[in-house]
Order: C-alpha cells, then structure tokens, then sequence
C-alpha cells in the first residue's frame, strides 16, 4: 500500500492522525507503517460507538448438564470410548495462549508465570503436567496446538525450547500465531503504540479454527488425524485436558460440541452460564443475567441456570469448518491501552481508557445446533489465575493445587 492508498483507507475510517508523524519517519519506518495499516482491519472501529449494543440476543430458556452422578454411573463406557478415540489420534488439544493477561500484570506471556511456592512451578508446566496423565493413560502424546499472538509469540516459544518442552513430545507440538485488531480511546480513534505503529492487541479467542485454518495448523492436524479438536484456556490450572471420560462422553452422545461446566458458586458468580438460546445451545455472558434468570428454579426446585463454562470444549472440526465463515458477535472490551501520547511519552495507564475488539470462542457454541453440558467438580478442575490476589487469583489457585495434592 502507498502513502495515498493508506490516507485514503485512514480517511475513510476517521484515522489521518495516524499519519501525524510520517515524515519523520525513516524510509523502513515509512514501509512497516504503510504495511500496518494496509493489514489491520479498520472496520471493526464502528462498534466502539455503541459498545454495549452489538448483540441482539434471541429467547433464553434453561438446558441441563450431564451431572457427576451420571457420569460415575457411565464412566466405565465412556473412558473406553474416549481411550479408543485418543489412541486412534482422533482428538487434537488446542491451548488458547495468545491473551495478554492484562489483569495478572505481568509483562511475560501468562504461560509463563511462576506459582510455585517451594520450587518453580510455572503455569505451562501445570498444564502440560495434566496432558502427561492422559499421556499415561493412552500411550501416546496428544497433538497440541498453542495459540499465541504477535505480542508473545517469541516469548512463548523459547520459553518452551529452553524448558525442554516440560518432557512433552516436541514434534507433537505446534504453535500458530492469531490475528490483530486496533484499540480505541473512547472517542474511537486508534492509539499509537510509536510514531511508526497504531497500537493492537489480540483480537479474542473466538478466531482460534481460522486462524489454524489460514497459518496451516490445521491441515497439519488432519495430517495426524485429528477429527475433534478441545481447546482449553491457559490460566486453569487444574483443569484435565483431553480426559478420556469427557471425549468419550461426548463422542457418544453425538453432539457437535461437549463443553464442560461447572455448578456456579452464587447465582450471580462472574462466569458465562450454558442455556439454550432459541432452542440452540448458547451462552448467557454473567452481564447479561438478569435477576429474573438468577431466581427461576428447575422442577427440582435447584437454580435453573445452574451450569457455568469454564472454556473447555472438545469441538467435531468437520463442523467448525462447516461455520467458519459465519460472522460471530463482536465484543468491545473496556481495557487498559499502552500508547504513546502526544509529547512522544510511554503512557501505561492504570485505569482502563479505551477499546478492544474481540470475538470469543463462546461463541461457536451458539453457531452449532448440539452441545454436551458435561459436569466437572470445581474443586478439583477449575483453578482459574486472572488476577494476583482475591477471586480467581494466583492465591486460589495455589490453595486449590494443594487441597488436590499438587506440590507448589
Ligand atoms: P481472558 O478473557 O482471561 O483474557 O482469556 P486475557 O487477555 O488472557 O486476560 P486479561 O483479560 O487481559 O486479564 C481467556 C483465554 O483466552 C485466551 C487467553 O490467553 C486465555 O487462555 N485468549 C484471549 C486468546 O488466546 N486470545 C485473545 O485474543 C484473548
């Protein structure tokens, strides 16, 4: 793109203060600036107007779980069934790393946050420590795929190299990296990360299948085999990855998608909650439950909105392929946004000033017709890290790791 191709598309966008200090700019200054703004998708800055109206959502009504009961009484079947599809290379693991972990603070990939107490225990590790068990079980290593952006990529991946891969199978492992999206002040105008680059961030989990799609990745999974792909999010750190159980549990029940969840603490804990949404499966964001939703009772008399996700979903990918085109709801997040202000200074805000644009993994499960509700104890496979200290915290979740006997 040249320089008046680029002013042209700026325009169009409301933008030319991108272009504030081009002619300052070195010759191949000038080149990865004209080439940022060719690649970055600009469109999407038309949802910051209205940031909280982009969704129109359809008739909510509540959908069950398979609960643990259930599952004990089955679960002779459905480990054999599971084994046999892992053992057969069906299933595919796909760790959603390419988040920047904004609220843990911390300027390293989250992968690569130390919770140890006594000794190093990173969260990779914990992570790769749980595949191992199934790695056991099985026989064989299970192909992960680690998604990372253009912020962490490096990072990520020589924080693996020089760990040694924590002993899991290096040639079963690849990284691909996701897209970009611009962040916004709130008058919609894009931040400058430098005079010579708009500031991005990731643009949300819910682009992983494209992504895997456009980087190669995915033509790679087919090569091994893999016919269900479950990805998980890189802050659980109990969480099971690729359990035989839940694979067979949900290969067996013939859904498109099997999503574990959990019973929600308090009815209105912050987590997304599976309902169905004109008679779909589909999600209720926390934000969106109203107090209607919160009080209304099954016939057993229990909350009917009861099961909360914990971004863990085994996905057939014959039908992500089949969606992959639909367009899935944008988010605009309020976050913290690093730039560069009008002096040329570094600002690190600590306070949220602006958008980012996102689509979430989430949301898929709303553009598939069938969804397995499977229940996990939280106790033992929900030990999210979003935070240093409080809820959902490096704290909880080392007090969690030592009521399951995880040595930190
Ligand atoms: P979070 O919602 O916790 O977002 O991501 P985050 O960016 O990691 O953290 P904050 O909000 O800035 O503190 C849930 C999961 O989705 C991944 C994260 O890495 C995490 O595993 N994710 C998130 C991506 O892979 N890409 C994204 O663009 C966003």
């Amino acid at each position: 793109m040249n320089f008046e191709e680029a002013k042209l598309k700026l325009e169009k966008y409301g933008q030319t203060h991108v272009l504030d200090y081009y002619d300052e700019l070195a010759p191949e200054q000038k080149e990865a600036l004209l080439t940022q703004i060719d690649e970055t998708d600009l469109s999407v800055i038309r949802y910051a107007a209205n940031p909280h109206g982009n969704q129109e959502r359809g008739k909510i009504s509540p959908l069950g779980a398979m609960e643990i009961p259930e599952i004990e009484k089955n679960r002779e079947r459905f480990e054999k069934a599971g084994l046999e599809a892992l053992r057969a290379g069906k299933i595919g693991a796909v760790l959603l790393a390419g988040g920047m972990g904004t609220r843990l603070g911390s300027d390293d990939p989250k992968c690569m946050y130390d919770i140890g107490i006594t000794k190093p225990v990173y969260i990779m590790q914990r992570l790769i420590e749980n595949m191992m068990d199934v790695v056991k079980e099985s026989g064989r290593f299970i192909p992960l795929f680690i998604m990372t952006s253009d912020k962490n990529h490096d990072k990520t991946v020589r924080f693996m190299e020089e760990k040694n891969y924590f002993g899991y199978d290096k040639e079963m492992v690849r990284f691909f990296k996701q897209d970009m999206a611009p962040a916004v002040d709130y008058d919609s105008k894009v931040y400058m990360e430098a005079r010579d680059r708009i500031a991005t961030s990731p643009n949300g989990n819910g682009g992983w299948f494209k992504s895997m799609m456009s980087t190669g990745t995915l033509d790679r999974a087919k090569e091994l085999g893999c016919e269900w792909l479950e990805i998980f999010a890189v802050d659980n750190v109990l969480q099971r990855i690729a359990d035989p159980c839940f694979v067979g549990a949900t290969l067996l029940s013939g859904c498109a998608t099997g999503a574990k969840v959990v019973k929600k603490a308090a009815p209105d804990e912050k987590v997304g909650c599976l309902c169905l949404e004109d008679g779909k499966p589909s999600i209720v964001e926390y934000y969106d439950m109203t107090p209607e939703l919160m009080e209304a009772k099954n016939e057993k008399g229990e909350p009917a909105y009861n099961f909360g996700v914990i971004l863990n979903y085994l996905f057939r990918e014959k039908d992500l392929e089949r969606i992959v085109n639909d367009e899935l709801p944008m988010h605009v997040v309020e976050k913290k946004i690093p730039y560069m202000d009008k002096d040329g200074k570094d600002v690190k805000p600590a306070e949220p000033n602006g958008y980012k644009f996102e689509t979430l993994a989430v949301d898929l499960v709303r553009e598939l017709e069938t969804c397995l509700p499977y229940e996990v104890a939280r106790e033992r496979e929900f030990a999210p890290i979003k935070n240093k200290t409080g809820i959902d915290s490096v704290e909880s979740a080392r007090a969690l790791c030592k009521l399951n006997g995880i040595e930190l």
